[in-house]
Formats: C-alpha cells, structure tokens, sequence
C-alpha cells in the first residue's frame, strides 16, 4: 500500500492525516493551538507551540495508522497563510512570536501606501489590494520594532518565512529555506506574473531579500524530514497555503473550476488557468498550486536553481463571519448549547419568516468592502421566534458566499469566459444540509460535496504524492474526486433574486448611522 502525510498547520489547530493513494482518510491527529492577544486587534501564535503540536500530530497520526515513517511515500505541507515568522539562522530561535494573519498592527504602514498612491502597482504585481492581511508589512513591523532585527538581517543572520517555511526549515534541520508560489502569493512582496520575489516591493518596505525564502513550485522535491524526527526520512515533496491546497484537493483544476471552504470564515477560490484577471469587484488575485518537476526527474537531471512551473491563477474572497455566527448563537445569545443544534432548531420554521441577519461583527468583506459596518438583523414581527433568528443566521452564511460567488461571476464574464457553474464545498459546516440546499438555492447552480472534505490536507497530499510519483497528473487525481452529495437547486430563479435583493437591502443597513 501506498500512503502519503499531509501536515496542515491551521490558525485554530496543528493536524496530520494519513491519506492512501485513493486520498481516502487512514488516520487523523490534531492538537489545539493556543491564542495569544496582547492588545485589540493584535493576534500573534507562539512558532515554537506551532512546530511542536505539528510534530506531535504528525507521529500520532502514524500511531494512529499503525505505520511507521518508511511506509509513507512522501510528506505534504499546507498551511494557515499570510502568518509571519522571522528566526535568526544559526539557532532556529524565533525572534518575536509569529504575527498571525488576522493582526491588524501593520495598517499604519498599509495607510501611508495608499497614501502614496501605490495600490494600483502593488495589484498590478500581485493581485492583491493593500491591507495588513498580508506578510509584507508584518514582517516590516517585525524589523522596525524588535531589537536589532534590521541590523542582524542585514548581515543575512535571520530567515523570514511563512507558516510552511518555518515547518519546512524544522522538519530539514535548518537544511531548506524555502516557500511554495502559493504562499509566497500572500506576502505582498511577490510577483505572480514572474514568480519571484519583488525588488521594488523588498525596497518599498525596507526588506533586505537575504530574508527571504527560495520560492518553488507547490508540488516539489524539497527536501527529506529528519530521521531522527518521525523515525525516518521522509520526502517532502509538497507545499500549499491552504485555500489553495483545498481548491487542489477539490479537484479544481481548471478556469472557472471553483470551492467555497466553510469555516469560522468563508474562503471562495476559482480557478482561472493562466490568466491574470484582475477583479472589478473586490475580488484578490492570488497564485493557484503549480505543479513542477517531480522526484523521478530531478533524481534524472537536476533542474536548474530557480526551476520555474508555469503560472497559475485563482480569484478569491472571503467571508469574515462564516460559521461564527453559529457560535454567537451559541456564546453570544445562548440560543443553542452545542453547534449541532443549530440545523433542528432553524428547521423547526418552513424559513426565516422574513427576517435577514447580517452578521457584519467585524465589517464586511469582498465584495462590499465596509470595515466600519456593523451586524444587524432586519425583518422582526410580533411573531419572530429564535428559531427564525437561527435560520437567519445560518442562512445569512450562504447569502454572503452568493455575494462572493456572483462577484467572481461577473468578474469571468468580464474576462469573457463562462460563469461559474457548480460549486464545490468543503469545510466544518458544509456538513449542514439545510446551508447548502440554500446555498444551491440562492445560486441557481449546483452546490456539491465531495466524499472527502478534508480537501486542504488532501491537496497537500496530492501534490506531495505527484511530485514523489504516486500520480502521473493532475487529470488522474480529477478520476480519484467523487462527490458524495449534489444539492441541486430548486427555487424558481426570480424567487431567487427577490431574496438576493432583500440580502442587499440588508446589507445596506449594515453602514447606516
Ligand atoms: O488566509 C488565512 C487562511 O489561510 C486561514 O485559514 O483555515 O487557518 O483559518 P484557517
């Protein structure tokens, strides 16, 4: 048997799956990851917790399969992206804890950007709009702030790295620096036309490049983890932040191919092949996973340092407060003692009796890009039960994915090609029945759920396992997805609109007052 590792490091958790050659689950371990918030808005991981609950997993999950390292073929990473690490070279120490992606300390810096008129340049390079989201200018505040950083990074004595390059360095004993063009997609500081690092970028932010991580395709020859660590060498052959190692695991591997992963937030890829697009809605343009030259080649002739695979790209966007709402119903209203509940209790009532909740706790996302709006529920009567608030709330998930999912529409039909026309889904709540058939609803097309939805380990495994040879190609894997449930529409389109404009309606009430 042919069994393959993916390590998915997450922002609320360390996990490892053991996947066979069919990418069904073998075995899974997980570990929570603390928290830590020094100040509003400020959110940082402690990168030495990060590696040792990864690891950790990691030997579980072996355990757990009752396999030893030498029966794995090889090792996938993916990741919680955009997350920043800096540690000094020599001793593997981190030298501030790691600056999570939600910490909003950089928008000073992204302030005076915009200021400078630099928004369209840096989208024009990297797809992406200007926002403390991304790594570049953490990692500027990690320089500007810590004792001595810039000088010792000017000497070349620290490394700078996301999420899978702290894990990669850690598992190769210090041997690999390197990142996935995925990642790399994420900091800001990258060009996703010549897959490299930026020079105007780096100097715009004061980087020094000897920072930075070598950038290499996302299925790839890596390097080997350390014996010592898992009981043997293993491959590491794959690497992926992970929306875009979910959108591979989901098989999307093609233009207008898309997945919505439906977590705490929402996160909404498609796939649009070689094609730089641009979004006129408020969409991001980031790096979909490259496929490079796999094991069995470069064991055959060693490519040339910076072996290149051929751009890819995907639109995104995202739903701050996804499956949030549900544990506000939870802590917030105590309307519900477990999750779980929420699907009887919303179906208690035929719908939402007119009630519209617009979970907008922390502003609201692409496409409407409202950071000051504020959560409101519209529609109450004499009438209104908790119930219809729960499948207002639950709903209100899927009227903000349609949003998203309409935006990336009209952004592919501007580009002239075909409107998305079916949906993949993964992620904790896609497991709710009644979501997703109003998802399919809502969308007019077909909402699909595959028979694995652990598509980010999945995709890390898949790239992993293309590169150590397990798969020939990218159209093997599309034979190995299957769906488990097609939730087909059946709402009359013109319904469906008339709820599309009462969401909007909504919305605008979000920025009222
Ligand atoms: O961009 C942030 C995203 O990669 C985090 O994903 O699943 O760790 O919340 P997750």
């Amino acid at each position: 048997m042919t069994y393959l590792l993916a390590l998915d490091q997450g922002t609320s958790s360390s996990r490892s799956i053991v996947f066979d050659a069919q990418g069904q689950v073998v075995a899974l371990a997980q570990q929570e990851l603390p928290q830590i918030y020094p100040q509003p808005g400020w959110v940082e991981h402690d990168p030495m917790e990060i590696w040792r609950t990864q690891l950790a997993t990691a030997r579980e999950a072996l355990a757990r399969a009752g396999l030893q390292a030498r029966d794995i073929r090889a090792v996938g990473i993916t990741n919680q992206r955009e997350t920043t690490v800096v540690w000094n070279r020599a001793t593997g120490v981190p030298i501030h804890h790691a600056i999570v992606w939600q910490d909003r300390r950089a928008e000073p810096t992204c302030a005076q950007l915009r200021e400078r008129g630099l928004g369209a340049t840096i989208q024009a390079k990297t797809g992406l709009l200007i926002d403390a989201y991304f790594s570049g200018t953490k990692l500027k505040w990690l320089l500007d702030h810590v004792p001595q950083a810039r000088e010792q990074a000017g000497r070349g004595e620290l490394a700078f790295g996301t999420i899978d390059s702290w894990l990669l360095w850690h598992l190769t004993g210090g041997a690999v620096h390197a990142t996935d063009v995925s990642n790399a997609s994420r900091t800001m500081l990258f060009n996703v036309h010549s897959n490299q690092w930026d020079e105007e970028l780096l100097q715009m932010l004061d980087i020094p490049p000897a920072l930075m991580p070598r950038v290499r395709p996302s299925s790839a020859a890596y390097g080997e983890t350390l014996p010592g660590l898992l009981g043997h060498a293993i491959p590491i052959g794959g690497v992926a932040g992970d929306q875009q190692s979910a959108l591979f695991g989901q098989a999307c591997f093609k233009e207008g191919m898309a997945k919505n992963t439906y977590g705490t937030g929402c996160f909404m890829l498609m796939h649009t092949g070689a094609t730089f697009q641009t979004s006129h809605n408020g969409l991001l343009t980031t790096s979909a996973a490259q496929v490079g030259p796999t094991l069995a080649t470069v064991r055959a002739a060693p490519p040339p340092e910076e072996a290149q695979s051929a751009p890819q790209y995907a639109l995104e966007g995202s739903v701050f407060v996804g499956g949030a709402v549900v544990q506000w119903l939870r802590d917030g209203l105590h309307a519900i003692r477990a999750s779980s509940e929420v699907q009887s209790l919303a179906e208690s009532v035929p719908d939402s009796g007119g009630v519209m909740m617009v979970p907008a706790f922390t502003g609201l996302g692409a496409p409407y890009w409202q950071p000051e709006a504020r959560g409101t529920i519209t529609g109450l009567t004499r009438g209104t039960t908790l119930a219809h608030i729960a499948r207002a709330a639950l709903e209100s998930i899927a009227y903000q994915s349609a949003a998203l999912l309409q935006a990336m529409s009209r952004d592919a039909v501007a580009a002239g090609a075909a409107p998305v026309n079916e949906l993949r889904v993964d992620g904790g709540a896609c497991i709710n029945n009644l979501l997703m058939q109003f998802q399919a609803d809502l969308l007019g097309i077909p909402v699909v759920r595959p028979a694995v939805t652990e598509t980010t380990a999945l995709g890390a495994a898949y790239l992993a396992g293309l590169s150590a040879g397990v798969y020939r190609s990218t159209e093997e894997l599309s034979g190995l997805w299957r769906a488990e449930r097609r939730f087909l529409p059946t709402l009359a389109p013109q319904r469906a609109q008339e709820l599309m404009a009462r969401w909007e309606h909504a919305v605008r009430q979000t920025t009222l007052g």
